[in-house]
């Protein structure tokens, strides 16, 4: 079997991080296949794959078709983006096909929205596409529609939780089989033992005093991922509370308006009087270094959270969580014993578990030991080639 993967984007955010994870599981599991991935752009996702040994190929996007996305465009602006952007997609189409054909793939599996459509023109015949939903598409009308009448040309649906696939079953009206498949992780990497960071050194903060609990946000910088909240939510802590956040993570993405700059956040963090407790340490390649490093990882984002990879990669490395309690999230723990849940958005409530994990750790350690667990019994990346090889062997027409 021969397998296409297909990647907008070749930074390293969860979408990519999941298709790395896939790669190597499908490696381990199939020996004999051949893989192959093909990127939009250049970047880091490329040099692991190949790493794993899957042939890597970079086609990459006209700038226009790189920046096109659909956050904080109204739809009339999106549509124009959208007819903008269609000539390059068509001419990228036209010739992503003619490569498609020389490696012959029997599935190209599409990793993101741009490439589930473009994907949908450039699948060669024979083979049988697959589409890999990271996102929930019920709520953007636009790529719903545009996916809608593209979904002729795909074969399955994967989703990353059953919340996405509850979504995506709206949307497709069963047209389109879907197929739940939670994320996995790593669970060598991620463990609680191994190296660290040195965070304040990374922020440019002199040494927090001894004692002090690490408390941090790990995501890209898209703006529905709480930087804001958790921002707010230590701003309402006591300031006797011997705590220190982070933020660790930077703009990964190349779409408009998508995400906030680590200048937009430094100057909130100003306007909120906690430039001095919040620590900025940038993108950190190794994110199970920066997870190790803290006493208390945040989830915090606003909207519904598709799957949440970092929850269950926190997990995995024995830290206490606390999520943002909404969509696949809630997919991945038991709030009270593996995690410890606030409302999106809400900082008040989020400051409040802060509080509550600060002052007990032995209450962190009880359920960073309880997401330990949980991540073996249900996260071990092993099982993405399970849930997989049969779905392409299903759909394939070899
Ligand atoms: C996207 C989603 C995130 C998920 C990741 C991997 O980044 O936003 O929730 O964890 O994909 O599936």
């Amino acid at each position: 079997m021969r397998v296409l993967y297909l990647s907008a984007e070749a930074g390293l955010g969860g979408a990519e991080r999941s298709l790395l994870d896939i790669l190597a599981s499908m490696r381990r599991a199939q020996p004999s296949w051949t893989l192959n991935l093909i990127a939009g752009a250049d970047g880091p996702l490329l040099e692991h794959a190949a790493t794993l040994g899957v042939s890597t190929l970079v086609v990459p996007f006209d700038g226009r078709l790189a920046r096109l996305g659909e956050y904080g465009t109204g739809p009339l602006s999106l549509l124009a983006k959208i007819t903008l952007a269609a000539p390059a997609a068509v001419k990228y189409a036209a010739k992503l096909r003619r490569i498609t054909e020389s490696i012959a793939p029997d599935i190209v599996h599409t990793n993101n929205l741009k490439m589930h459509v473009i994907g949908a023109w450039a699948r060669p015949a024979h083979a049988a596409l697959v589409w890999h939903l990271h996102d929930f598409i019920g709520s953007r009308r636009l790529s719903a529609f545009v996916l809608r009448a593209a979904s002729g040309r795909a074969s399955a649906i994967v989703a990353n939780s059953a919340s996405v696939a509850e979504d995506a079953r709206a949307v497709f009206d069963s047209h389109v089989p879907v197929v739940m498949v939670h994320n996995g992780v790593d669970l060598d990497r991620f463990s609680g033992a191994g190296d660290r960071v040195d965070l304040d050194r990374l922020s440019g903060l002199p040494p927090a005093a001894p004692g002090v609990v690490r408390v941090g946000l790990v995501a890209t910088f898209g703006r529905w991922k709480g930087h804001t909240t958790f921002l707010d939510a230590v701003a309402a802590l006591p300031a006797d509370l011997p705590v220190r956040g982070y933020i660790i993570g930077g703009a990964v993405y190349r779409t408009d308006d998508s995400q906030y700059s680590i200048d937009d956040l430094k100057r909130y963090a100003s306007d909120r009087g906690v430039a001095d407790r919040v620590g900025f340490t940038g993108f950190i390649e190794r994110p199970e270094y920066a997870l190790r490093s803290l006493d208390v990882v945040i989830h915090a984002s606003t909207s519904p959270e598709p799957f949440g990879l970092v929850i269950a990669e926190a997990m995995a490395c024995g830290r206490a969580v606390i999520a943002s309690n909404a969509g696949g999230a809630r997919e991945i723990f038991t709030p009270g014993l593996d995690a410890l849940v606030h409302a999106p958005g809400n900082a008040r409530d989020l400051a409040a578990r802060i509080v509550e994990l600060a002052r007990d750790p032995q209450a962190r350690q009880r359920i960073g030991q309880a997401g330990r667990k949980t991540a073996e019994q249900r996260f071990d990346r092993a099982r993405l080639a399970t849930d997989l090889v049969p779905v392409y062997r299903k759909v394939a027409h070899a």
